[in-house]
């Protein structure tokens, strides 16, 4: 499977959004109390169906054009009856998969009967009000002008705020803890494809749909791509730590739930033609033989943390060998550990909340990710391809910021390129081919 490709044409500026306590409490759209109209009730062509975008208006109103045509959301549905997942249905005993609750809670709008207005169909897959809330009670006045924090306080989903962005995404992207709303190893083992996810990449790879100018600027929280890269980060390591915590969702038989685990770990080659796959990690600290706890997330905050908070930082480094080495011991120490990465974790979602990054921290950053590499511990799969995300996210950034100019662009561009092809495809992973692309940034900037 391809790594994400971020285009580098975000456009952002460099800000701090403090994380409040209270935000973090607000209901994802699927569980608000807000009943949802339906994406044919947003898409009239005087709203937001518009063929091209409208001049003179603040948003671009053909959004319902650009997600019906280019995003993928909105085939979320169609594919629960295409082949595979035909197969992953029949896998699981399900009777269908477009009619189970473990399929559509993530793949439509899969609000309760009650909560559906006339138009509502679930065929519209992830649809508008998946995202941004129930609109029965924000539709009226919306379109009567009304600014976006009235929107807000009635039931629309606050998406330009970068935590809330995250778990949102997230719910859908991992999955939530304590609800069925989740791909288990059990799923995955069924022939759900993995999941790989990067808040800023997807951001921008999802087909804009707004444009984020003065104007929005003016309207709206407009986070670097780095600072949403961050956030991004911690929240989707939280969800990752609370699925682990939860009883309800953290076995499979004997074993632990292998979601949190690196895939590659168990599922390589064991030929060491392809490459010698097992190497000691410093961060580790496991003996051969042992899966590994997929800590690429892990990896890329503490590349951040270093950076703007030392002393968390190392706390979420010491924190993340203990949990690697409890894999050895008994599941209790297992799970106290992740509960103490877990505090971690929580503090550095809002640390990367209230930090505003500057030009240095985001080239600061890019030279951790390489020491990183150097090291050895972009060794796994899947934190390469988390490497390479991040690598994406950090040079759009420094590109909007005026950070590189245009004859360095081009360097890292190319450089980039090479990162993509070592991590085009993960059955053909070589790391040594990886860590050599990665190394090739040193020096581009300074
Ligand atoms: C926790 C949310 C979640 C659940 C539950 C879930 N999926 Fe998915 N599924 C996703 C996401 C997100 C993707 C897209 C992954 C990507 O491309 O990055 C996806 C991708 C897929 C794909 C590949 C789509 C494509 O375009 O190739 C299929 C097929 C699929 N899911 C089927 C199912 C079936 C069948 C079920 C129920 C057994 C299910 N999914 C349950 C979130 C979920
Ligand atoms: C997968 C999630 C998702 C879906 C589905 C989605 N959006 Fe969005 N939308 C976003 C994000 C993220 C933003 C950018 C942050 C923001 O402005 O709140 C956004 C922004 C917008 C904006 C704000 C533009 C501005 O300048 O303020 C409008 C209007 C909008 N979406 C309409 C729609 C409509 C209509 C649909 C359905 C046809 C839709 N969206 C579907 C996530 C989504
Ligand atoms: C209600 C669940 C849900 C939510 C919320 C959601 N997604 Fe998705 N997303 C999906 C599913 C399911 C797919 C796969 C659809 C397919 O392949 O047909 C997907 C696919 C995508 C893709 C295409 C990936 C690829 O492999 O090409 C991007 C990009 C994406 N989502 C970004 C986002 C972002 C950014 C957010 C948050 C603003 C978000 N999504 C919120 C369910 C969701
Ligand atoms: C601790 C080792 C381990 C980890 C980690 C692990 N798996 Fe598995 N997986 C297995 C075993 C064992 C089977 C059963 C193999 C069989 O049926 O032949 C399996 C089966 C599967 C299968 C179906 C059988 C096959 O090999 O085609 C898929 C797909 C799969 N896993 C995907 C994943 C994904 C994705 C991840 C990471 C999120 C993952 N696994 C993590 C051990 C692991």
């Amino acid at each position: 499977m391809r790594v994400a490709r971020l285009a580098l044409a975000t456009a952002a500026s460099i800000a701090a959004w403090p994380l409040a306590a209270s935000a973090q409490d607000l209901k994802i759209p699927l569980y608000a109390a807000d009943a949802h109209v339906g994406v044919t009730s947003c898409g009239g062509s005087t709203c937001h169906g518009a063929v091209e975008p409208f001049k003179g208006s603040n948003v671009l109103q053909n959004e319902f054009v650009t997600w019906q045509r280019e995003d993928k959301h909105s085939r979320a549905y169609a594919v629960l009856m295409n082949d595979r997942s035909k197969r992953i249905a029949r896998n699981l005993g399900l009777e269908a998969a477009h009619t189970a609750k473990l399929c559509l809670d993530c793949h439509s709008d899969n609000v309760a009967q009650d909560m559906r207005g006339r138009q509502f169909q679930l065929s519209d897959g992830v649809g508008c009000e998946s995202c941004h809330g129930g609109a029965r009670r924000w539709l009226g006045t919306h379109v009567a002008g009304a600014t976006h924090d009235e929107n807000v306080k009635a039931g629309l989903y606050p998406t330009d705020d970068p935590v809330l962005r995250a778990k949102l995404c997230v719910s859908c992207h991992f999955g939530v803890a304590s609800d069925t709303k989740f791909v288990t190893h059990k799923i995955m083992g069924a022939g759900h494809p993995r999941m790989p996810f990067e808040l800023d990449t997807f951001t921008t790879i999802q087909p804009a749909h707004y444009v984020v100018d003065d104007d929005y600027r003016k309207r709206k929280k407009s986070p670097s791509g780095v600072q949403v890269w961050a956030i991004g980060q911690a929240m989707q390591m939280a969800a990752i730590l609370e699925s682990v915590l939860d009883g309800s969702r953290n076995r499979q038989g004997v074993f632990p739930e292998l979601v949190a685990f690196d895939c590659h770990a168990c599922h390589h080659q064991m030929s060491q033609e392809i490459d010698l796959r097992w190497q000691g990690r410093r961060g580790v600290g496991l003996p051969p033989g042992y899966p590994r706890f997929n800590d690429a997330n892990l990896v890329m905050m503490r590349v951040i943390a270093n950076r703007i908070d030392p002393e968390l930082g190392r706390r979420l480094a010491a924190r993340t060998t203990d949990l690697h080495k409890a894999v050895a011991g008994g599941f209790d120490s297992y799970q106290s550990k992740a509960r103490d990465l877990l505090v971690a974790v929580n503090d550095m979602a809002r640390r990367a909340a209230a930090h505003g990054f500057s030009k240095d921290d985001m080239q600061a950053v890019l030279t951790g990710l390489l020491d990183e590499g150097k090291a050895g511990e972009l060794f796994d799969y899947a934190a390469a391809e988390q490497a390479v995300m991040a690598l994406g996210s950090i040079i759009s950034a420094m590109k909007t910021a005026g950070a590189i100019d245009a004859a360095q662009l081009e360097k890292l561009n190319a450089q980039l390129e090479r990162c993509y092809a070592a991590t085009a495809d993960d059955e053909l992973f070589r790391p040594g081919d990886f860590a050599a692309a990665i190394e090739g940034f040193r020096g581009l900037v300074r």
